[in-house]
């Protein structure tokens, strides 16, 4: 059943009935579009209520559809059918009404909507722009300035401010269809209102489209959709209705089939199921109350700012009064930050930092039911802290490391329980970065694992599972990414150049920018400890620059120069004296071949990562890529940009 009809007291209730978000997919278009014309034919029907079944009422078009040429009835035709008929129709909104879902309110003659409502255009996010008058129909209804916010910046609107604007006609309690009815017999008491295409939009000022062209341009960071979202809006202000109808037709059906789109889609599926692995079906997670918290460094407290966000209560444990002080004032700065940007209230700050107990010691622990350690990397110490609480906690508590390189067999060994142990691989700063790299050893049990994913839904976090090697699978990739970006170094290429292009193609930094913010010396240390051991590891290009005092930012320079109090990278006189021994002759590279040789690097790892089974599909590299290492959203991911070059090649031949 995709979409059900029901008569009452001259009343047709449509209601569209297509699990899970009732989109609007091709049987449910037919349906309606059927409906349409017979409800206007039955002389028994004086108005018709358009509704969703269960939670919500529309998540929008069918974006499975995308990757197929648009199927007929198209959305615009339907909703103009709408517009057109001969009864009024009557939107009924409860929960979401997302991209076609709110456009196909548009056509309808009134809104009415349950508190819980919300309203969004969220289509820039998925590489397109509305496709079914959203740009043309909203700012006839709410005016331009919040139709920009909706149509070019995702912005979404509760229900109580969708009335303000006037997108809502009148806010209603449950029962919703017997509000409906209730509201339409009234409302065919009195003139129908125009219908909104048909209704005028107040004029512009060009300054303020120029400003909102400017913010927009700024914030979509290359990506395409948002300007054109707006070009579009501006473009049916200008020309009017039916040619902006059009103009954004065609612009949506354009953007449809770009890569940029289907990089999008791509990463909205992989989302979706990355949260729920196959393997984990029928697996019941471990209840998680209280969470501790080992190590209130940089880590634990982003860690215990992401559990308190979720409204987990909180155990922060170091190793000292003053440590735990600073972490303790650490975090309250985190919520004090939160609001300051307008995002908490003071009570709300103060609500989230009372619910940590800071401690010295381990007792306070022994209630916990997961604890995460993040102390420092250092495999004695993290030992230590295991042997503490394989001691104090409960024998079913999950116990996690946040290591970045460590292997966890070694943190585990000797644990009591070990099937309860794995690894939780937060990215800085973790109140933040959405990746949660989940890595189980051989002894960890499935509820573990399953409880690993749950607290990642719970978090708001992306998991990806991630087996046993070193770095895992994200900082295994961003080393080689770094060594390829060397290696076109020391072939003569400029770091500047390098930087420029990884910028071009999205990222916010290069990769030589990256480290003299985040410090050479890191890694540095790294390769100095694996010396130390015996094993051969060639002096690199950035040991030179940390072997003259160069490790980055915080020692005014590493790759580039840095002016005092200004983060801005200048070439360097310095630097390149330093690495001449190692370079090649200058040389030019243009921008698309450094971006291909470093892509092609990082797909390179990934493939290797997959065939050890460290990563079990290729859409969990992309994933680990785009939420943990700043890989431009827009490009999909490295696996998903290499299988994109190799179907070019192929059908090149
Ligand atoms: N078309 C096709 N499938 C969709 C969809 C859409 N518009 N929106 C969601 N789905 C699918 C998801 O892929 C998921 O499938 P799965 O169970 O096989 O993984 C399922 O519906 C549930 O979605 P999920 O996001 O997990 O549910 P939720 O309850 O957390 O959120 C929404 C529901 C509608 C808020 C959310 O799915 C959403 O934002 N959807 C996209 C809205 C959008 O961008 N619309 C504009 C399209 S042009
Ligand atoms: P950090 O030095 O900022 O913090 C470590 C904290 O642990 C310190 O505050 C220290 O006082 C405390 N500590 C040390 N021994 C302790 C003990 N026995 N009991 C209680 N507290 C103790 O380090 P960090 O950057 O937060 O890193 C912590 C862990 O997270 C490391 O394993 C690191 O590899 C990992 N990690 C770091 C990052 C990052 O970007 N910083 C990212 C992912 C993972």
């Amino acid at each position: 059943m995709t979409v059900k009809l029901e008569r009452r007291n001259g009343i047709a209730v449509v209601t569209i009935d297509n699990p899970p978000v009732n989109a609007l997919g091709r049987a449910v278009r037919e349906k309606l579009w059927a409906l349409a014309g017979e409800l206007d034919e039955d002389p028994s029907v004086r108005a018709v209520v358009l509704t969703g079944a269960g939670k919500l009422f529309v998540g929008g078009a069918d974006i499975t559809e995308f990757d197929r040429p648009v199927e007929p009835p198209g959305l615009p035709e339907l909703i103009a059918r709408i517009e057109a008929a001969a009864k009024p129709w009557v939107g009924a909104i409860r929960g979401v009404a997302l991209g076609g879902g709110l456009e196909i309110t548009l056509g309808c003659c009134f809104r009415i909507a349950t508190a819980d409502a919300r309203f969004a255009l969220p289509e820039t996010t998925l590489g397109i722009i509305p496709g079914a008058g959203g740009t043309q129909r909203l700012p006839r209804l709410i005016g331009i300035d919040h139709a920009i916010g909706v149509v070019a910046e995702n912005l979404t609107l509760d229900a109580a401010h969708a009335v303000e604007l006037g997108l809502v006609d009148r806010l209603v309690d449950e029962p919703l269809v017997d509000a409906a009815e209730a509201f339409v017999l009234e409302a065919l008491e009195r003139p129908l209102p125009e219908p909104v295409s048909r209704r005028p939009v107040a004029a512009v000022d060009p300054a303020r489209l120029q400003e909102a062209e400017a913010r927009i341009r700024r914030a979509a960071r290359g990506a395409a959709a948002p300007p054109l979202a707006l070009a579009a809006l501006r473009f049916g202000l200008e020309h009017g209705f039916a040619s902006g109808m059009a103009n954004e037709r065609a612009v949506f059906l354009k953007l449809r089939a770009s890569p940029e789109a289907a990089a999008l889609r791509y990463l909205f599926f992989a989302e979706r199921a990355a949260l729920r692995p196959a393997d984990m079906r029928g697996i019941t997670p471990f209840a998680i109350g209280r969470v501790g918290v080992v190590g209130g460094g940089t880590m634990g407290v982003g860690i215990a700012a992401a559990l308190r966000n979720a409204n987990l209560p909180v155990v922060l444990v170091e190793r000292d009064e003053t440590s735990l002080a600073r972490g303790m004032a650490a975090l309250a700065a985190v919520f004090q930050a939160a609001r300051k940007k307008g995002g908490l209230s003071e009570a709300e700050a103060e609500r989230r930092i009372g619910a940590v107990t800071g401690a010295v010691g381990y007792a306070a622990l022994a209630e916990c039911d997961l604890v995460i350690e993040a102390v420092f990397e250092d495999l004695s110490v993290k030992r230590a802290v295991f042997a503490e609480l394989g001691r104090i906690c409960r024998r079913d508590a999950v116990l996690a490391t946040n290591t970045s390189y460590i292997d966890p067999r070694l943190i585990a060994a000797g644990l009591p329980e070990p099937g309860r142990f794995i690894g939780l691989h937060f990215f800085s700063p973790a109140q933040v970065m959405k990746l949660l790299e989940i890595v189980p050893t051989p002894a960890t049990r499935p509820e573990v694992l399953a409880t690993a994913f749950d607290l990642a839904r719970r978090l708001a976090k992306i998991p990806v599972r991630s087996g046993i090697c070193d770095g895992f699978i994200g900082n295994r990739i961003l080393r080689r990414y770094r060594t390829e970006a060397e290696v076109l170094l020391r072939d003569g290429v400029s770091a500047a150049a390098i930087d420029a292009a990884m910028r071009g193609f999205g990222f916010a930094m290069g990769p030589f920018e990256m480290q003299d913010m985040a410090g050479l010396d890191i890694s540095f240390l790294y390769r100095e400890a694996a010396r130390s051991r015996g094993e051969t590891v060639p002096e690199t290009p950035g040991d030179l620059l940390v072997r003259a005092g160069r490790k980055g930012q915080k020692t005014g320079g590493g790759w580039y120069d840095y002016a005092p109090g200004d983060r801005t990278p200048q070439p360097s006189a310095e630097a390149a004296r330093i690495l001449a021994p190692m370079q090649a002759p200058p040389q030019t590279l243009a921008p698309e071949a450094i971006v291909e040789r470093l892509l092609a690097a990082m797909a390179a790892e990934g493939q290797a990562i997959l065939a050890e089974g460290i990563a079990a599909i290729p859409t969990d590299i992309d994933l680990v890529e785009v939420h943990g290492y700043g890989f431009p959203r827009r490009r999909g991911g490295p696996m998903f940009q290499a299988s994109r070059a190799a179907n070019r090649t192929q059908d090149g031949n």
